[in-house]
């Protein structure tokens, strides 16, 4: 069941995407080699209270931190914990926040230092990619015309679209109807309506698109061991377009 947002219920979700973007600049400010992936979660956990929020991760089916940081060939999940950045390292973070029954869900992969040219531009498909697919959340289309944009764009670039794990619904769940593939055909899928809020996160890898758990249950990365990229915005469909929840928003001087 897709559950749609009232304009005000909206208003409160892009208040916890406020939050969860500002908690993304605040961790690729943090962002050095040396600095582990523990301190990171810290840091961006310490920023999350400071503004009221709580992190939505932490304790969902038993994560243990909260933000998700994925290094390299790791495509989502990761748990933060000792691994030290490298110059040239990508680190995915993932992060989510709860405030006032809400939330908002956000992801970027980052680079740590210098990172190499055929890097830079799996990082730059991925966020291209999120942006094709941001471009079609609107009314009158439907969920495959986010899916094709986001797969056309990856796949033209020569990357491979990760199938096994899709976009989803968010609201007063992480998780809500309906779920938002990587891939698909134009025209198919749930109709998009005014008030849905969904999570549109690509995952795309340099090379094969299969992937292996961890011990630890929770990170996936890919088999081939080839490096991974991850954005996600929440995104609202609105009568005049898309309206990115979790972006920084512009605000007046007074
Ligand atoms: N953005 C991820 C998702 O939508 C975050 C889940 S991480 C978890 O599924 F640890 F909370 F599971
Ligand atoms: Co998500």
């Amino acid at each position: 069941m897709i559950i749609r947002k009232s304009a005000a219920e909206l208003e409160r979700m892009a208040e916890a995407g406020e939050i969860v973007a500002q908690t993304l600049e605040l961790v690729r400010e943090s962002i050095r080699p040396g600095v582990t992936t523990g301190e990171l979660d810290r840091i961006a956990e310490e920023f999350i209270r400071s503004r009221g929020g709580s992190p939505t991760f932490k304790g969902y089916r038993g994560y243990p931190a909260a933000v998700c940081a994925s290094p390299n060939e790791m495509i989502v999940h990761g748990i933060p914990g000792p691994y030290a950045l490298d110059e040239g390292d990508v680190l995915s973070v993932d992060v989510g926040v709860t405030l006032a029954g809400f939330v908002a869900d956000s992801a970027s992969t980052l680079a740590v230092g210098e990172i190499d040219e055929a890097t830079e531009r799996l990082l730059q498909t991925c966020e291209a990619a999120l942006a094709a697919g941001i471009e079609q959340a609107r009314v009158g289309n439907r969920v495959g015309d986010i899916s094709a944009a986001v797969q056309r764009t990856t796949e033209e670039a020569g990357f491979s679209i990760v199938r096994s794990l899709v976009g989803h619904g968010v609201g007063r769940s992480m998780h809500e109807d309906p779920q938002v593939p990587n891939f698909g055909r134009p025209g198919t899928g749930a109709p998009l309506s005014t008030g849905m809020t969904i999570a549109i996160e690509p995952m795309i890898t340099a090379g094969s698109a299969d992937i292996v758990v961890a011990d630890d249950m929770w990170s996936i990365s890919t088999a081939d061991g080839s490096l991974a990229a991850h954005f996600e915005h929440t995104v609202a469909i609105t009568e005049s377009g898309p309206w990115i929840l979790t972006a920084v928003r512009a605000r007046l001087l007074q």
